[in-house]
């Protein structure tokens, strides 16, 4: 996050605290904050293991007056989610490449070939100070400059940026260009928020391209222009051409064609940046953007081949309330309890259930085509696998199209074979999980036909896939997702409903599942009226157990999974989910009297088959708990407890089997004290490998 005021106005020190806060649910274990002072080199760096709350103590404990003493323009600050090196002030960000802060640094991702970098820079004399990868970017700019005090900013981060693999979105300060920001991303994403005192004529920012086709270079272009391409042997590679820009891209101009002075806010994630501005335009891989005086331009590190020469500046639809967590205790909660709405935003304008259509507008395209594939490939990591696994059946029954689903992991593990005739879809809410973004571009360089699945717009996999759908659950803040599975689950079951249109024989099948789909949201209301109840279940039954079984088959086995990840995530308490079928194999040998059991034993089709592993429960004296359909009768009172649910057509059990769950992860985490939002040791979107 970073500002740029071109006039004395307040500093920028409460602006970026504040939308630090906004940001820690992306990651959390510790928080950092650099801002230019007033006086020439004057640089102010605080970092706090914890909270942000810790940091903002920090900061009034040691300058009570640092926003009042000065009025600075430019700052950066970053929430950390510890990959390299443990959470420690020295390893938080930002980072400097020196004690005169000569160049700042603070990035999301992971640069792999920091190693080398780091060996590189060692040999050069550098000390490194953190255990941490992003410690060489700084570095590196350092590096750089030093050996062309004259370079523009824009062509050091352009010299920086070659040199770096992996993924990254950062943000570059220096002393040396005070009062400047330079903002890069490579597979993480960054967003720019623009907010103007005048007026705005243009709505997008045009994009400089590198240009390799200018002849030779000029010995001072070759000068400015420092490559480091290739470590190898410690030596320099020469220049690189690529590095050379065509002329200044432009900025924002008023009316009389003047440059309209802006502030900028830049940030991972929109909801740091919403209370500010609504005009956001979101950066592409290889975009370097720079603030300067004001203004903003955007170059290319790369070519861009293929690449839009704008980026053009939209509207956040997001509103501040929605990221904050209104009567609710816990953003978890707020997002619990607001499944009857957000159910009916994913099928708003999509279903019409009185005249039997789905319409995606994002998939319309290409439906033909998808039909015509050798097998659909569903692609995810964590809750967004699960609602992947949810739909496996009901896609296949409707499109007859053989079904595969993958943790992205495991996939690119395993390197799996995909050809052109696949179909690769990609469910994310953040549409930024690194895992599955690899995957992503694994299967575009395949040539296979790529769809996203996803909440967050304008989110790397939302640009990246050829087409797709937006969830439109809204923002998601608690860690656990909870309203994202719902949405997911019902967008994927629209996608088949929509792949299925022309087949005469499903067309009653279609229909029930429209109609089902129509009264969701009721049903979804009444099931957390249950609420209390569920709570004082967890009192009496599940509070302070070491262990706990989640049983489930056929469609009910992704409830089961999805339901043990919350509980585990956000209640620490170990939770296996069990294939019901698979349970006399070896799992049954932990069931006896004391070991609490959850079994999913609504009616469908295998309901029969449910009821074996319920009678193998209980006849080793077990008294599991029943997910079952309201007033069923084949569960008496003395053999186990019930939580009784709605019923509605079978592929769609599982929206309202997984809402008890939920308030089940919740109830557990509260009893034990725990930090429902930010659970230990995870982040909302994972953007490392
Ligand atoms: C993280 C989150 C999970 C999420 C998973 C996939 O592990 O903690 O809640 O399910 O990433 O995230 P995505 O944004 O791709 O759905």
């Amino acid at each position: 996050y970073a500002e740029h005021i071109p006039k004395k106005c307040p500093g920028v020190g409460p602006s970026l605290r504040k939308s630090l806060s906004r940001l820690e649910y992306r990651g959390y274990d510790s928080a950092g904050v650099a801002i230019d002072g007033d006086k020439e080199g004057e640089v102010f760096t605080y970092k706090e293991v914890g909270k942000v709350a810790k940091l903002k103590k920090l900061i009034d404990e040691s300058k009570p007056d640092l926003d009042a003493s000065f009025t600075s323009h430019a700052g950066i600050a970053h929430t950390r989610w510890a990959t390299h090196g443990k959470p420690s002030r020295l390893n938080c960000h930002p980072h400097r490449s020196d004690p005169k802060f000569q160049f700042t640094v603070v990035h999301n991702g992971i640069i792999t070939n920091y190693k080398e970098l780091k060996a590189f820079l060692e040999s050069k004399g550098d000390v490194f100070e953190t255990e941490t990868d992003t410690e060489c970017i700084a570095k590196l700019a350092k590096y750089i400059y030093e050996r062309d005090t004259s370079i523009d900013f824009t062509t050091l981060a352009k010299s920086v940026i070659k040199e770096l693999e992996g993924a990254f979105g950062l943000l570059l300060k220096s002393v040396h260009y005070s009062h400047e920001v330079i903002a890069a991303r490579k597979g993480s994403p960054l967003v720019i928020g623009v907010k103007t005192s005048r007026k705005m004529k243009v709505d997008f920012v045009d994009v400089e391209y590198s240009d390799s086709t200018t002849g030779p270079l000029s010995a001072e272009q070759a000068s400015q222009t420092v490559a480091l391409k290739k470590l190898k042997g410690n030596t320099l590679a020469p220049p690189d051409k690529s590095l050379l820009h065509r002329s200044q891209s432009r900025a924002f101009l008023s009316d009389d064609g003047l440059p309209v002075p802006a502030e900028f806010f830049l940030s991972s994630d929109p909801s740091a940046i919403v209370e500010h501005t609504k005009k956001v335009l979101y950066l592409e891989d290889d975009d370097i953007a720079h603030i300067h005086e004001g203004q903003l331009n955007i170059h290319r590190a790369g070519k861009g081949d293929g690449l839009s020469a704008v980026r053009s500046i939209q509207t956040l639809e997001l509103e501040l309330q929605e990221i904050m967590k209104g009567k609710f205790e816990h953003f978890m909660q707020k997002e619990i309890f607001e499944q009857p709405e957000s159910v009916i935003n994913t099928m708003r304008g999509r279903l019409d259930a009185e005249n039997k259509r789905v319409t995606l507008g994002g998939l319309r395209q290409y439906l033909s085509t998808i039909r015509r594939c050798r097998r659909i490939i569903f692609i995810a990591c964590g809750t967004s696998y699960h609602s992947c696994m949810a739909v496996r059946g009901i896609f296949e029954e409707l499109t007859e199209i053989p079904i595969a689903v993958e943790l992205a992991s495991d996939f690119l593990d395993r390197q799996a074979p995909v050809f052109r005739d696949d179909t690769c879809v990609f469910v994310s809410q953040s549409g930024e999980t690194a895992d599955s973004l690899m995957a992503l571009r694994y299967c575009l360089e395949r040539g296979a036909l790529t769809v996203g699945i996803v909440n967050v717009v304008g989110s790397s996999i939302s640009l990246l896939t050829h087409c797709g759908v937006h969830i439109n659950a809204g923002p998601e803040i608690g860690v656990a997702s909870t309203k994202a599975y719902t949405s997911q689950f019902i967008a994927l079951v629209m996608f088949a409903l929509s792949l299925s249109e022309d087949r005469a024989s499903k067309a009653k099948r279609r229909e029930d599942i429209m109609n089902g789909l129509d009264k969701i949201s009721g049903q979804i209301k009444k099931i957390l009226d249950q609420d209390q109840a569920i709570k004082k279940m967890c009192q009496d039954m599940l509070h302070e157990q070491k262990s706990l079984l989640l049983l489930g088959r056929g469609n009910q086995f992704a409830t089961a999974l999805e339901g043990a990840l919350k509980i585990k995530e956000i209640s620490y308490l170990h939770c296996e989910a069990v294939m019901s079928g698979e349970l006399k194999h070896g799992v049954l040998a932990l069931v006896d009297e004391n070991l609490p059991i959850i079994m999913i034993l609504t009616r469908d089709e295998i309901f029969k088959k449910s009821l074996n592993a319920y009678q193998q429960v209980v006849a080793r004296a077990g008294k599991p708990i029943v997910i079952c359909n309201e007033g069923d009768e084949e569960f008496a009172k003395e053999k186990c407890v019930k939580i009784e649910l709605p019923q509605t057509v079978d592929c769609l059990q599982g929206l309202l089997n997984v809402i008890p769950l939920q308030l089940i992860a919740y109830w557990l985490a509260i009893l034990g004290n725990l930090n429902v939002d930010f659970p230990r040791n995870l982040a909302k979107s994972v953007t490392v490998e």
